[in-house]
């Protein structure tokens, strides 16, 4: 492939959280009487992630956000742009970015905003932080994918649900990767699916909505590729609602590709060898390569000979197997993140697979309708900050499963957290957040009023809109030991922060456990205004070790080594 212009801004940072809770779909293949073959060959998929009581968009989005600043040692107040791509909103009017700027001490002179475009929303906003960014209006843009997909209990699309966040760090001379010069794009008014004001759930046209993938996505590329000439990227990486599209999509494209291009072979790169991904994933692509009956037809019809056509065969199989399956996994076992799912996977690929100079394309796909595709080189030592810990695959060591009884009960029930909470005192609470050299803020500082209601931390509002008094500050350490826990049956946990001094904490761990610093929706008054603050959850026994773990240093080291081994 000629090498195509590339920008000198790209991916700064990058940080992703899926909820622990996932839901096997053999387990629901049997409780709706459907053949699991259907979901797991036809569909492609194992499991999805089932946000859990009090979890939701926002509590997503500051988690990826908080672990895309530990991991690349930004310091927050380094961001002057916050872009939420969403279709998942808190509320019909609030961004979700003016949230997590306020949470997460962002800087006071950023712009803030949400973009929606369905699962394109996060894609969206890349997009403009690369526009505000080229125009020297800001430096460097927090940018974040975040959704909850939800269908019908029992519908089609309830095999292919999914939650999860990824927040992108984009700026200038970018350590990760970086973006072409050129975009493909294409938009259309195309009713495949939508959620009216006020329903938590979405409408689609099922089959509609795969007809308008497959047409979008090839418009996408066709765009880029009249702008930039043959592509022939290292990996692909498209939307995925559920694996078996793209795989769906690629063979149709490379089909495309070598009837209208003698250029576009799709074997220009050199091969990543046979043995990469492993043999038991490359397993799920039987039969999927295969060339189709009306396909084959076609190909005759143009000429082609058994010997061309058998070669194109070989030619789909490998790249199936080489350059697209390596993103699959992520929705395989998190299923459909919405925003979040294409940039997850750029996460996963980066993580997994990629060195140094490779090359990605991106497939962006949202409903209603948009596509845009894109080109990302991985930069030189790309590795110093993607292999800091916490890793994606860490949380696919430590999921928990659901009965499709408890799955259908967080289903129904978007309620708040408080019967999973325990209140406790963490070892250190400091009251300044601590700084370190080259990983920025181990924690995060937040405002309160008397009754626990978070208050902004512009010193001219420093006063509770609902009337209650007081403002006190809290320093919430990424990480801590238990020292003391406090059941109780009625709790607000915000008051018990506000009064006590305690934190709120999943679950009953013992006294003595790790616990690491996460979020949670804690309160929804009588005016549906909500509060989310932290809640810490224990560190799986299987990612604490006590090499990793020293309490007397628990604010000078990042949160995120209790998840590995280094
Ligand atoms: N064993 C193996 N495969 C089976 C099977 C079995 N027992 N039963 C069905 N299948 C295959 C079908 O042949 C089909 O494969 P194909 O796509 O190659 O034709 C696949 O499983 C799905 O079956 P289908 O009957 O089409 O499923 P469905 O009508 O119940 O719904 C969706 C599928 C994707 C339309 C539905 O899950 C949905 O609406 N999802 C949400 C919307 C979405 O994600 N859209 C994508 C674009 S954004």
């Amino acid at each position: 492939m000629q090498t195509p212009p590339f920008l000198d801004i790209g991916i700064d940072g990058i940080g992703f959280y899926v909820p622990q809770e996932r839901l096997r779909l053999a387990d629901l293949a049997h409780a709706r009487g459907v053949d699991p073959a259907k979901y797991i060959d036809g569909l492609m998929l194992e499991e999805f992630a089932v946000p859990d009581y009090g979890e939701d968009a926002v509590s997503m989005a500051l988690m990826a956000s908080n672990r895309a600043l530990l991991k690349s040692g930004i310091d927050p107040h380094s961001i002057d742009c916050v872009l939420v791509g969403t279709e998942s909103a808190a509320y019909a009017v609030k961004s979700i970015a003016a949230i997590l700027s306020g949470m997460l001490g962002i800087s006071e002179h950023a712009f803030t905003g949400d973009l929606t475009h369905a699962c394109a929303s996060a894609t969206c906003s890349i997009i403009n932080a690369i526009g505000l960014i080229s125009a020297g209006l800001i430096k460097r843009a927090l940018v974040i994918g975040t959704d909850v997909s939800k269908y019908p209990i029992g519908s089609a699309g309830e095999p292919t649900q999914g939650a999860g966040a990824i927040a992108l760090i984009i700026s200038r001379n970018p350590r990760i990767a970086r973006f072409s010069a050129n975009f493909g794009k294409i938009s259309g008014h195309v009713n495949d699916f939508f959620r009216p004001n006020g329903q938590d759930t979405a409408i689609v046209y099922g089959h509609y909505s795969i007809d308008a993938y497959l047409s979008f996505q090839q418009h996408a590329y066709d765009d880029l590729s009249r702008q930039i000439g043959p592509i022939d990227p290292n990996y692909w990486i498209f939307h995925s609602p559920y694996a078996k599209l793209p795989v769906q999509f690629f063979r149709q494209l490379m089909l495309r590709r070598k009837i209208n291009d003698s250029h576009n072979t799709g074997n220009g790169s050199e091969s990543l060898g046979s043995s990469f991904p492993s043999a038991d994933q490359v397993q799920i692509l039987k039969g999927k390569g295969e060339i189709s009956c009306p396909d084959i037809q076609l190909l005759k019809n143009l000429d082609w000979n058994d010997f061309e056509i058998c070669d194109l065969h070989h030619t789909i199989q490998q790249e199936l197997r080489e350059r697209l399956l390596p993103s699959l996994f992520v929705s395989r076992h998190f299923g459909n993140m919405y925003s979040a799912s294409v940039w997850s996977q750029v996460m996963w690929v980066l993580e997994n697979y990629a060195r140094d100079g490779d090359v990605f394309y991106f497939g962006s796909y949202g409903s209603g309708a948009t596509a845009i595709s894109g080109l990302l080189q991985v930069q030189p030592n790309f590795r110093s900050i993607i292999d800091r810990p916490p890793i994606m695959l860490d949380s696919v060591r430590t999921r928990e499963y659901l009965t499709v009884k408890s799955y259908e009960e967080h289903h129904e029930n978007n309620c708040l957290i408080l019967p999973k909470i325990t209140l406790g005192r963490i070892s250190t609470l400091p009251t300044e957040p601590v700084v370190t050299k080259n990983i920025g803020i181990q924690g995060i500082s937040l405002s309160f009023c008397d009754a626990g209601c978070v208050l902004p931390h512009n010193k001219d509002l420093s006063y509770c809109p609902q009337g209650h008094f007081g403002r006190f500050n809290r320093f919430f350490p990424q990480s801590a030991k238990i020292t003391h826990l406090r059941k109780t049956d009625f709790i607000d946990p915000l008051l018990e922060i506000a009064h006590n001094g305690e934190v709120p904490i999943l679950g009953i761990p013992p006294v003595g456990s790790v616990v690491e610093l996460n979020f949670r929706k804690l309160r929804q008054d009588e005016n549906k205004l909500l509060q989310w603050a932290p809640v810490y959850c224990p560190v799986p026994s299987e990612l604490v070790t006590e090499q990793d773990y020293l309490v007397e240093k628990i604010v000078l080291e990042c949160a995120s080594t209790l998840h590995r081994n280094a």
